[in-house]
């Protein structure tokens, strides 16, 4: 590819974001996949989303990415939402169409989806799973977790309403069911996911220690350097495998990358480099 001309500009907007892996990632895509294009990180206040956010698109930028906390005033802003992103309510990714309209996009539960049956080869169809949850990041995975065919999704919440609401909302996409924490049936699970933000606080919720047995895999949707409070108890209750997040987030980044530039790029190098031995 030739250098002349400036690079396609992208970006992550959230606040904060000075943590993120994504530019990084979607670097060390645009090298493998020779893309001119740059990825940088841009720290909005709320209030200020969606005046940046435009604005970016007016000075030629190609893409974004959105993460916390704008994922739903995301949603309110581009003129259109893909099926996926109307589904989870919330856009992880916007592009713009040759029309000059805004389109919504979400890669975050085909990300998840991707990593546990690709990456780590496991068969949802049919599969008992618990969702650990009921906030923006289960709400942004449930569709495409529910379109693999499990045999049942549990989902648990401190506030149990919530739960309610999702499985409201999910009627007749599968066999669903609300809890609470404490009342999640001790029979263990085949999947175990967390959704919660519980280990931002440095806690587990209080969930049913029974729901894990020997050949549960547990999956924290969070992504950290040593153990997340989830993975522990995890291993602590004998679970097959104590996975985090980094997959999840490697693929919903190349999920992006093929929405934006119509490349998939390989993912495998770039979850070595985070998560391979010594890493994640
Ligand atoms: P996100 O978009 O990150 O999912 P959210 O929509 O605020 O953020 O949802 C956070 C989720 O983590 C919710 O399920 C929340 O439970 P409630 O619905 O009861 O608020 C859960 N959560 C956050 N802190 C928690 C804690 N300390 N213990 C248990 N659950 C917690």
């Amino acid at each position: 590819m030739s250098a002349a001309g400036a690079p396609d500009r992208y970006a992550l907007m959230g606040h904060p974001v000075s943590h993120s892996w994504s530019p990084f990632i979607h670097g060390l895509f645009a090298r493998a996949t020779q893309q001119h294009m740059q990825y940088r990180l841009i720290d909005v206040a709320p209030e200020r989303f969606r005046s940046e956010a435009l604005q970016f698109f007016v000075d030629g930028g190609k893409g974004l990415n959105i993460t916390l906390p704008h994922k739903q005033a995301a949603a309110e802003l581009v003129n259109e939402l893909s099926a996926r992103a109307a589904e989870a309510g919330a856009v992880n990714t916007i592009f713009q169409k040759a029309s000059g309209e805004l389109v919504g996009d979400n890669t975050d539960g085909v990300g998840l989806v991707t990593d546990l049956e690709v990456n780590l080869g496991l068969a949802l169809a049919g599969a008992r799973v618990l969702l650990l949850g009921a906030g923006g990041a289960t709400r942004g995975v449930l569709g495409p977790l529910l379109g693999r065919a499990p045999a049942r999704v549990v989902i648990a919440n401190r506030t149990l309403a919530r739960a309610a609401e999702l499985v409201r909302e999910f009627a007749g996409r599968g066999e669903l069911e609300a809890t609470g924490f404490e009342t999640v049936e001790a029979t263990p699970f085949d999947l175990v996911i967390n959704g919660t933000s519980a280990s931002l606080e440095g806690t587990m919720p209080p969930v049913t220690p029974a729901a894990v047995g020997p050949a549960t895999v547990c999956y924290d949707m969070a992504y950290a350097k040593g153990e997340t409070p989830f993975t522990r108890w995890a291993r602590e209750r004998g679970a097959a495998a104590a996975h985090k997040g980094w997959g999840m987030l490697v693929e919903q980044a190349a999920e992006a990358f093929l929405v934006w530039r119509g490349i998939r790029p390989q993912t495998r190098p770039v979850l070595e480099l985070l998560a391979g031995p010594g890493g994640g």
